[in-house]
């Protein structure tokens, strides 16, 4: 007789604390529920149910690569972000919860002026999984995204994950360096938003990094090269409409101030704001242009 959801809940939250994962029962539940298809509550309306001798066995495979440092989001290839599901792997970078501040904070706005409904187009710079574009063009029903990164393996998982939310005709993926993909469609001066959460880990703070960060996930996504916001913020200015368009730019711990001064620099925008994430970290740079 096989174990019951009870008994392999138990037992694999056992195994995760002794190795100090983080949040032992909560990936326990994450894995079982993947593997048997259920949501978390769920593993506790049916704890009583045996699991097969298959899923026994895929469960201890998951276990084995959770065990190795590999991040739980990777283990399982999906994730949630701003309600939608994500397919997720060594291709992007995983999406923080803290990056949905900077969407709801774009779709606020947008609902405040009365614009949701519009023809809004929006620039996501540095889409990775493509999260935030497709959060964005889930709410914002009419709007169009042009999602660019630098990485073409991110570009495809950005669009698997653009097909799986059923968005793929309202997001145009571009590979290039920032705006560099933009050139020759007429965008200037036409863009209701731009937004990015850029990589923002410097170099020498590689050592510090949760090993599994470090290990799994693209470097290219996580070290920031010197001047990024700046060369952000200049050449978003070419593309916002006047009187509107707005910059929304996630920062990391202790960045939010400098970059808000870099905006703040420049006669092109109106007022700036910094919201905070629920840890009391300043993590949004909002700014609106003349
Ligand atoms: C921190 S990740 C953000 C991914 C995703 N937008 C999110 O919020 O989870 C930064 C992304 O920027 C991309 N990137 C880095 N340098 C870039 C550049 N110069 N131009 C365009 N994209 C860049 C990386 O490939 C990576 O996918």
């Amino acid at each position: 007789m096989g174990r019951t959801i009870s008994e392999t809940l138990k037992s694999t939250t056992e195994i995760f604390w002794k190795k100090d994962i983080e949040s032992p029962r909560v990936e326990a539940e994450l894995l079982l529920g993947h593997i048997l298809n259920l949501k978390r509550t769920e593993l506790y309306l049916d704890s009583q149910r045996v699991l097969s001798s298959e899923q026994e066995e895929r469960l201890k495979r998951l276990v084995e690569k959770r065990l190795k440092g590999k991040p739980l989001q990777y283990v399982i290839g999906e994730t949630e972000f701003f309600g939608l599901k994500f397919k997720v792997d060594s291709r992007a970078l995983i999406p923080r919860p803290e990056t949905e501040i900077l969407v709801s904070k774009v779709i606020e706005y947008f609902k405040k002026e009365k614009k949701e409904s519009d023809h809004l187009k929006i620039i996501d710079i540095g889409t990775g999984a493509g999260n935030i574009a497709i959060a964005l063009a889930y709410h914002l029903k009419n709007s169009f995204i042009y999602a660019i990164d630098i990485s073409s393996e991110a570009l495809s998982l950005a669009k698997e994950n653009a097909e799986i939310n059923k968005l793929e005709d309202r997001i145009e993926f571009l590979c290039g360096d920032l705006f560099a993909s933009l050139e020759g469609k007429n965008l200037e001066q036409k863009i209701d938003a731009v937004v990015s959460n850029p990589p923002y880990v410097k170099k020498e703070e590689k050592d510090i990094l949760p090993k599994e960060v470090r290990d799994f996930e693209p470097g290219v996504a996580l070290f920031v090269k010197e001047g990024l916001y700046q060369k952000i913020i200049d050449q978003s200015v070419m593309f916002l409409k006047k009187g509107n368009g707005i910059l929304v730019l996630e920062t990391g711990f202790n960045q939010a101030q400098k970059v808000r001064k870099i905006i703040e620099a420049k006669t092109e925008f109106a007022s700036t704001e910094i919201i905070k994430d629920l840890a009391g970290i300043e993590r949004v740079v909002f700014a609106i242009k003349r």
